[in-house]
């Protein structure tokens, strides 16, 4: 993606969908709810790269279990802009996850073939326990039957940026969640 101009960044920017005050008191809600579900359990938290890293970073500032950082990352290869289904680990783990419960943090859940992919992989390797947190949720978009335990947001089929979220590397760094203009 290429721009002349600050004003051609600026314009794909559509519309906040989920302004920066509500992700906070989101992410501060679901801090609590892992807090209690765990109640006093160390945890490991699996943030799958990239999109999942500011949602990571903020979510568990408000984790007060003793808890583990660990990163992944899967790429989901396309033909043309179809999704072939194929997700490919190319970065795995440091972490023998058996001795630990796990609680994978995504962004978002589209067709849902990453996590269902990053799911079973985890999952053979036994983990104490295994859950998914999901900033946001797309289900229109779900090919792939899937459960996700908590999801702050459940937005439209919309293609969004911003709060780790991009299109064509750009937009991560933008506070809030937006619509991205395809114009
Ligand atoms: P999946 O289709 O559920 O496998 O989604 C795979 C990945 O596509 C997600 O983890 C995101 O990184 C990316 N993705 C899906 N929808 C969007 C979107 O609306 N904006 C930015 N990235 C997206
Ligand atoms: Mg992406």
């Amino acid at each position: 993606m290429e721009f002349e101009k600050i004003e051609d960044f600026q314009s794909k920017i559509k519309r906040v969908l989920v302004s920066e005050e509500e992700i906070k008191a989101a992410v501060k809600k679901a801090g609590e709810m892992i807090n209690s579900l765990y109640d006093g359990r160390p945890i490991l938290l699996v943030s799958i790269l990239k999109g999942a890293f500011i949602f990571l970073a903020d979510l568990c500032r408000e984790v007060t279990v003793p808890c583990e950082i660990g990163f992944m990352v899967a790429k989901s290869y396309y033909e043309g802009t179809q999704s072939s289904g194929i997700v490919k680990i190319t970065m795995d783990l440091q972490q023998d996850i058996s001795k630990y419960h796990v609680v994978i943090v995504e962004d978002i859940v589209d067709t849902g073939r990453t996590l269902k992919d990053v799911m079973k992989l985890l999952a053979s390797r036994n983990p104490l326990s295994l859950r998914v947190i999901a900033l946001l949720d797309k289900p229109d978009r779900r090919v792939v039957e899937l459960e996700v335990d908590y999801s702050l947001f459940t937005i439209p089929n919309h293609f969004v940026i911003g709060y780790g979220l991009d299109c064509g590397e750009y937009y991560r760094t933008l506070p809030y969640i937006a619509e991205f203009s395809e114009e």
